[in-house]
This record gives structure tokens, sequence and C-alpha cells, in this order.
């Protein structure tokens, strides 16, 4: 099993699996949850690693280093953290 955290609560996750359901239950916010709006960019505060790597639509989005699309990421295992800050 995974774990995404976001803002203090955590939630366990298949391993391999995208993270956006667990991460919307957190309160991460989404509006097209595809890639496209941004509204889900956060930074990854721990646990860069535990991600697959970007896709063409976080590659193809301007973001600051450190930030991914949350609807985007699949986590391979591990934890990892978000953080909209
Ligand atoms: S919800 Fe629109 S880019 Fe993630």
């Amino acid at each position: 099993m995974a774990t995404i955290k976001f803002e203090g609560e955590e939630k366990e996750i298949e391993d391999g699996s995208s993270i956006l359901e667990a991460a919307e239950e957190l309160g991460v916010p989404f509006g097209c949850q595809d890639g496209v709006c941004g509204t889900c960019m956060a930074t990854v505060v721990e646990g860069k690693d535990s991600l697959e790597p970007m896709n063409e639509k976080e590659v193809e989005m301007d973001m600051a280093k450190g930030q991914r699309l949350v609807c985007q990421c699949k986590i391979v295992s591990g934890t990892v953290e978000f953080s909209l800050d």
C-alpha cells in the first residue's frame, strides 16, 4: 500500500494507482481532472520519487520545480505529501 498526505490527513491507496480519488477525499481542489486547468497544481513536500514521472500534460503545464498536477499523478509506492502553499 501507498500513502497520500495532505493538510495533516492521510489516505492509503494501492501501489501503482492514480492518486486523484484519495486526494479529492483529502480536500485537494480539482477542476477538469484532465490535466488542463491547473487547479490541482500542488507542491510535493515529501516523496517525489514515489510518484511516476510526469506525463505529457504535466510537462506541457508551466509549473515551478517540485510541483505536480495531482489529477495526473500515479503513485509507485511509499508516501507522498502534497501542499498547496
Ligand atoms: S484538475 Fe485540472 S489540471 Fe488537474
